[in-house]
């Protein structure tokens, strides 16, 4: 806490109230409004969290201006470019880059989590094989609470790290699952020789039938990609997951509220959102009818995969995924991918319009990320479940964070209330 104060202006009767600033490490400081209420009798209003910090947090810094990004320090760029998705996830889990014996640990103890009990594979039957396969992850991960209540406390640390694992590594079980479902395929299980997105490709693609050869291309561009999502500070399903968690419920059910927050366009079903605008648009030729759509204010339609809460230049992931898709693309032979083309032409167009400069509306990390996983042969419904995949980890961080913090209560956001006074109930002959 700082010596600053704010100083706050009753207009009423001129009497004004000084409130403590915290500074953080680096990025704004915040008013600590926790006693307003209490000595004063009333509340802030922030509709959306625009203004508000919802807790403390050492796991991620976000510049939204600069377009900056850093999981526990340390650029995501860097560690696009020399770590792994294991490796960011022990990162953001412990605070602290592992070491050589640490990290085999580690990867050892993940693979060797990965599979689900063979009644939890049953959950999967009383799905519809056209179910969405979001829906069949919130539902069946909520379900993993059935298996393990009675040993997960999670006031004990050992069984906090033992949900941290066995969540981690059963994340790519379930979606494999409920890929196979929806294809009626036999479900395959995990292969714990295989590194972590090599036996996603093995579940997701392998059939008892035949041989599958994983690409490492493949492999590669996944584990990319994972890193990218893996956190993102108080995101909407982030702050979902503490909030469901602050009430000491279950962990499994918390990341099972954090998967339902992902689901919706605005948030992590972007990436299947875009697909659908990139196949409804069609052609080049469209998008100018599409964009003038975008900005009239009538009309419901948003340029999916633009624009973000926090970045107000452009999205430190998208210009990763944006130069990798080509070479990923290059790699897996799909070069001439026309819905790249599209994308690259609707970027181009959308970045010289004044209406998306002014507003500061860039491509956002899910704009490229579809275009990756459509050459990867993932179905478009699947996209926001493979970003579950990758952003388990940073739900399970900040579960974490939370549960050692001292500081910790229940979430419980006040309102202003604007409903009908106090009135008597009027029996229904008087109605
Ligand atoms: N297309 C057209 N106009 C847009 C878009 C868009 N994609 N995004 C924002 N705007 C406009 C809004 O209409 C608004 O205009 P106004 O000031 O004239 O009313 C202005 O830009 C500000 O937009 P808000 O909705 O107030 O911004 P907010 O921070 O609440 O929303 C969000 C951010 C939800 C990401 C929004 O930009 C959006 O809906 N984008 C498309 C969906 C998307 O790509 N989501 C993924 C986000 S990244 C992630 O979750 C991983």
């Amino acid at each position: 806490m700082s010596d600053k104060r704010f100083v706050l202006t009753n207009p009423d009767d001129q009497s004004s109230v000084e409130l403590p600033l915290i500074s953080g490490s680096v990025g704004p400081s915040a008013v600590d409004i926790g006693a307003l209420y209490k000595k004063h009798g009333i509340f802030t209003y922030d509709p959306g969290f625009v203004s508000t910090a919802s807790c403390s947090s050492a796991i991620t810094y976000i510049d939204g201006e600069q377009g900056i990004l850093l999981y526990r320090g340390y650029p995501v760029e860097q560690l696009a470019e020399k770590s792994s998705f294991l490796e960011v996830t022990y990162l953001l889990l412990k605070g602290e880059l592992p070491t050589k014996p640490e990290l085999e640990s580690f990867t050892h103890t993940i693979q060797y989590h990965t599979m689900i009990k063979e009644t939890l594979k049953y959950f999967f039957r009383g799905f519809h094989h056209d179910a969405h396969p979001m829906s069949m992850l919130s539902s069946v991960v909520s379900s993993l609470s059935a298996f393990y209540h009675d040993t997960t406390d999670i006031y004990d640390p050992v069984d906090r790290d033992m949900f941290a694992w066995r969540i981690i590594a059963k994340m790519p079980t379930i979606a494999a699952a409920a890929y196979k479902h929806n294809i009626g395929q036999p479900f395959i299980y995990p292969r714990n020789d295989l590194d972590y997105c090599s036996n996603l490709l093995h579940m997701f693609f392998s059939v008892p039938a035949e041989p599958y050869q994983i690409d490492p291309v493949a492999a590669e561009a996944l584990d990319l990609l994972f890193i990218l999502h893996a956190d993102h500070e108080q995101n909407a399903s982030t702050s979902t997951v503490r909030l469901a968690g602050s009430s000491g419920t279950n962990p499994y059910a918390a990341i099972a509220a954090g998967i339902s927050a992902l689901w919706g366009p605005a948030h992590g079903g972007a990436n299947e959102a875009v697909l659908e605008m990139l196949a409804e648009i069609g052609s080049v030729k469209e998008i100018d009818k599409y964009i003038a759509r975008a900005k009239d204010k009538n009309d419901s339609f948003r340029l999916m995969g633009f624009g973000h809460r926090v970045y107000k230049n452009y999205d430190p992931r998208a210009k990763i995924i944006r130069q990798m898709c080509h070479k990923v693309l290059e790699k897996l032979g799909k070069q001439d991918d026309p819905l790249l083309e599209l994308a690259l032409r609707l970027e181009e167009i959308a970045l010289k319009d004044d209406y998306f400069v002014e507003k500061k509306l860039y491509p956002n990390v899910d704009f490229y990320s579809g275009i990756i996983y459509k050459a990867l042969g993932i179905p478009t419904n699947m996209f926001t479940v493979m970003f579950a995949i990758a952003r388990s980890v940073g739900w399970v961080a900040h579960w974490q964070e939370m549960l050692s913090d001292p500081a910790m209560r229940i979430g419980r956001p006040r309102q202003v209330y604007t409903g009908a006074p106090h009135r008597d109930y009027q029996p229904i002959s008087k109605r």
